[in-house]
């Protein structure tokens, strides 16, 4: 895969990966019913069975796989087979949604930088887990999410757009996980899905460019300012 913008009439291809509930899944999945994104999701995959996820993916009539870690020697035998099984699907773009396993580098780079992640927090702030309740111990003003192209790097690749929302006094880590998925999430995933597919944005070897311009800085979104 390359980082050359592939905006074309036809839809673009999506793999999304989950391993849980599936919200950001579903909201991509409205933003291409509502004629938001140019695309159509081919496979959604997940190393869980169990994950709700798959279940909106298979009523909708998308083709689902779930692959078992448990039945691989180690992480890399796994990747292989589940980068095998995207691979099949020809995608461009592969769609981490939920998708709460570590990758190798190996998986990375198969689909580098054609490979893109949502991320609950300001980053580079609060990389890794449990962002909710960092974000308050810190006693941060402001909390949100990211969308970003994945690279070996945890949580660290260049970040296409992100949107906060102001802490409140009374929010706890539940209150704010809800907010920063149905206030932030649930839009910001899919407009950064179009910024690529619809060409406005493209990775390049020294970054991202975002109509013809270098973005040094991500596009932030004050949602409540
Ligand atoms: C989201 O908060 C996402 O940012 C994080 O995991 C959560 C997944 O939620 N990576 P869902 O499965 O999309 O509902």
């Amino acid at each position: 895969m390359n980082g050359e913008s592939v905006a074309t009439d036809r839809p673009a291809r999506l793999v999304v990966l989950v391993s849980g509930r599936g919200r950001n899944l579903a909201a991509i999945m409205r933003a291409i019913d509502d004629g938001r994104l140019n695309a159509r999701i081919a496979l959604v995959a997940s190393n869980n069975r169990q994950a709700p996820g798959l279940q909106h993916a298979r009523l909708a009539g998308i083709g689902t796989v779930a692959i078992d870690p448990s039945i691989f020697a180690d992480r890399a035998a796994f990747d292989e087979a589940m980068a095998k099984r995207i691979a099949a699907e020809a995608p461009d773009w592969v769609v981490l949604a939920g998708y709460m396993r570590i990758l190798g580098s190996a998986f990375v780079q198969r689909f580098a930088p054609r490979l893109l992640n949502i991320h609950p927090s300001l980053l580079p702030r609060h990389k890794g887990l449990h962002t909710h309740k960092r974000v308050l111990e810190a006693g941060d003003a402001r909390h949100g999410a990211s969308v970003h192209i994945v690279t070996p790097e945890l949580d660290d690749g260049p970040v296409i757009r992100q949107a906060s929302i102001a802490v409140g006094d009374d929010d706890n880590a539940d209150t704010l996980a809800d907010r920063v998925m149905s206030e932030i999430e649930e839009a910001l995933y899919p407009a950064a899905l179009a910024d690529l597919i619809d060409g406005r944005v493209i990775c390049e070897d020294d970054g991202l460019y975002r109509d013809g311009q270098r973005q040094s800085v991500p596009l932030h979104e004050y949602y409540d300012a």
